[in-house]
């Protein structure tokens, strides 16, 4: 499923950047350029990244 439109990332993305290191929406943002365009991806993509987080 896309997650970010702007940038076409999906939720299996961020969840191979979690598992590559990534431990922050700034360094998500950084790695995939989610969120950098109209930002209304942010608030899923935060609640999957700290879901990973947790699991991780
Ligand atoms: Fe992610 Fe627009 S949907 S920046």
């Amino acid at each position: 499923m896309y997650v970010c439109l702007c940038k076409a990332v999906t939720d299996k993305a961020i969840k191979q950047h979690v598992a590559n290191g990534v431990r922050s929406m700034r360094e998500l943002r950084a790695c995939s350029g989610l969120g950098s365009q109209c930002g209304q991806c942010t608030c899923q993509a935060n609640q999957i990244l700290h879901n990973e987080l947790v699991l991780t």
